[in-house]
């Protein structure tokens, strides 16, 4: 994380002072340190330049600890499955296969390789109308932050696939955050591998509770995070208390009455924010001017199943055919 990130920051617990001491500096970065708060005593490493600012409550596993992914695991003990999914030609291969080929490639650090994999998988994977409203929304938020002076923060990361855009077509500095160490650890070497890096600092918190000061934070967007977070409960309330600014959340929205979706995303503690009247109300409920912007929408399948990882899908949702409405929920 780059050291300007300091002043922004305080206990995500108590929201008391943090009191630091860094280890090891490269230039403007800080790549180890430990922050520790004034008021509660709790610690907040820096390891590997990753600021990890999880917190007890709720509690999670050490993902940190778990350097390969489930996948990887799982190709190590079925050898027969990592070659039916390596060693044929990638035209033999169902589109949810391609992608868990790229996935393995990324961990083995064949980023490029990865990556025109993953391009190929994803266009079997999606809907034309669903890969068309990403994309548009992805420039749209793109375009609206081209004068932007940074730092933009970024919520739920995830693989960056914003994050990677607005680095290469931004020249502002930007803050990736993500719930897992894990995921934003992998982002850091592909980034560095695209030369991307160097504008970047990862953060790992949840955005439920974050380690921003009020107000610290002027530009803070995601890529269809919010519908990502489970039991959102004061998420909103919690962004409002840190954006001094405007929050760009590209979002999809399902048609009031696809009860079907709504049950399966109700089940996995995913349903709230996904009506777009809902979601408006959400935002207003919560003190937020907000209007909804740049709106299309476009059909959208359930995500095909892997043919060698038994049946693995790539997304959970939706679960049945259905027309999402895609739009950035623009908010101050
Ligand atoms: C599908 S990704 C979103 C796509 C991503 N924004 C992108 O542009 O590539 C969803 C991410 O949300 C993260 N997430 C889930 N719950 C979270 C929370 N409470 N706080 C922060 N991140 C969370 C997950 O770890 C996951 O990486």
């Amino acid at each position: 994380m780059h050291a300007y990130l300091i002043e922004m920051l305080e206990c995500p617990v108590c929201h008391d002072e943090l009191e630091w001491r860094i280890s090891r500096r490269r230039g403007e970065r800080i790549e180890s340190a430990e922050a520790r708060c004034q008021g509660c005593a709790a610690v907040y490493p820096v390891l590997e330049g990753v600021g990890l600012f999880l917190t007890p409550d709720p509690p999670r596993n050490d993902l940190w600890g778990q350097v390969d992914s489930q996948l990887a695991k799982y190709l190590r003990e079925h050898s027969e499955v990592e070659q039916r999914l390596m060693d044929v030609s990638a035209d033999e291969l169902a589109p949810a296969d391609l992608f868990y080929r790229a996935l393995v490639l990324e961990e083995r650090g064949e980023y490029e390789a990865a990556k025109e994999l993953e391009e190929q998988a994803k266009a079997g994977i999606y809907t034309e109308g669903y890969l068309a409203c990403s994309e548009s929304q992805r420039n749209y938020v793109i375009e609206r932050l081209s004068e932007s002076d940074g730092p933009i923060v970024d919520t739920a990361s995830g693989r960056c696939y914003l994050v990677e855009e607005m680095a290469r077509r931004l020249e502002c500095l930007i803050v990736a955050t993500d719930l897992s160490p894990r995921v934003l650890r992998q982002d850091r070497r592909r980034l560095e591998s695209f030369g991307l890096y160097d504008k970047i600092s990862l953060l790992a918190f949840d955005a439920r509770r974050t380690p921003f000061r009020n107000g610290a934070v002027g530009t803070l967007t995601t890529n269809v995070g919010l519908s990502n977070i489970e039991e959102p409960g004061n998420l909103l309330s919690e962004l409002r208390r840190v954006v001094g600014g405007q929050f760009l959340a590209i979002s999809h929205f399902y048609p009031e009455g696809d009860e079907v979706n709504a049950m399966a995303l109700r089940e996995a503690g995913l349903s709230s924010l996904i009506f777009r009247n809902a979601a408006t109300d959400a935002f207003i409920a919560t003190g937020w001017e907000v209007g909804i912007v740049n709106e299309c929408s476009g059909r959208a399948e359930p995500t095909p199943k892997s043919e060698v990882l038994g049946g693995a899908q790539v997304d959970a949702f939706p679960v049945q055919e259905t027309m999402l409405q895609w739009g950035v929920i623009m908010a101050r």
